[in-house]
C-alpha cells in the first residue's frame, strides 16, 4: 500500500519547497494538487468560458489533458501538449484557480485524478484538502502556515529576484483575498485536519520545518 504524506496550508507558506525536499528524502512521488486547479482555470479561460460556470468548468476538469514531465530544471507542466509551466505560476492563474476550486463539481471532477497518484509506492501530496478530504487516511499529515505579512515579504523577494518591480501592498492584499476565498468556501475549505502536525514557518526556517517534518515522517512510517 502507498505511504502518503500530506502537506496542506495557505499560499506562500513554503509547502512547495517542503514537499520537494520530502519527496527527495523519501524517494516518493509528488502531487502538486494546486497545479491541477491552476490548469483547470487556465484551460477554461483559454476556451473563453466564464470560470464561475460550474458545469462547464467541471467538464473541463474531467477532461484535462495534462502531463507532468521531470526535466533538469524541475517539473514541466504540459497542457494539451503545450508547456504552460510559467503561465500557471502567474498570480492571475492562482486567483482564477482559487475561484474554480470553490466549485464543488470541479473538486469532485479532480478527486479521482488526485487519488490515482497514490498508486505509486509513496506520495507527498501538496494542497489545501489533502489530509482532510483527498487522503484522509494518510500516514503523516502536516499543516504548514505562516503569517500573511511574512508570506507577502517572501513573495516580494521572489518577484524582485526575477526582475519584477512588485507593489508590496498589492501582494499582501492578494494573499489575504486568496486565504479568505480558500478558507471560507463551503466545499473542502482550507483547514488543518484534526490529526495534522502544525508547523509555522513565520518563526521556523525552511531547514527547521524540513527537520521537524522528516522526524515525523520517520516516526510514523517505516522509513
Ligand atoms: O497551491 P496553489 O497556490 O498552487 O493553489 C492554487 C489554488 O488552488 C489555491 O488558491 C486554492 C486551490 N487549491 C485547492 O482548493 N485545493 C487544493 N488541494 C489545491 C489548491
Amino acid at each position: 500500500m502507498s505511504c502518503i504524506i500530506t502537506v496542506d496550508g495557505p499560499s506562500g507558506a513554503g509547502k512547495g519547497t517542503l514537499c520537494r525536499l520530502l519527496a527527495k528524502a523519501t524517494g516518493y512521488a509528488l502531487l502538486d494538487s494546486g497545479a491541477l486547479y491552476r490548469l483547470t482555470a487556465l484551460a477554461a479561460l483559454q476556451r473563453g468560458l466564464d470560470i464561475t460556470d460550474e458545469e462547464s468548468v467541471a467538464e473541463v476538469a474531467s477532461n484535462l489533458d495534462v502531463a507532468f514531465m521531470t526535466s533538469q530544471t524541475g517539473v514541466e507542466v504540459m497542457l494539451e501538449g503545450k508547456n504552460v509551466s510559467l503561465d500557471i505560476r502567474q498570480e492571475s492563474a492562482g486567483m482564477a484557480a482559487s475561484k474554480v476550486a470553490a466549485l464543488p463539481l470541479v473538486r469532485a471532477a479532480l478527486l479521482a485524478r488526485q487519488r490515482a497518484f497514490a498508486s505509486t509506492e509513496g506520495l507527498v501530496a501538496d494542497g489545501r484538502d489533502m489530509g482532510t478530504v483527498v487522503f484522509p487516511h494518510a500516514a503523516v499529515k502536516l499543516f504548514l502556515t505562516a503569517s500573511a505579512q511574512v508570506r507577502a515579504e517572501r513573495r516580494l523577494l521572489q518577484l524582485q529576484a526575477s526582475g519584477e518591480m512588485p507593489d508590496f501592498d498589492k501582494i499582501l492584499a492578494a494573499i489575504i483575498t486568496r486565504d479568505k476565498q480558500d478558507s471560507e468556501r463551503a466545499s473542502s475549505p482550507l483547514v488543518a485536519a484534526p490529526d495534522a502536525i502544525l508547523l509555522d514557518s513565520t518563526v521556523l526556517s525552511i531547514e527547521q520545518v524540513f527537520d521537524v517534518a522528516l522526524h515525523a515522517v520517520k516516526k510514523y512510517t517505516s522509513l
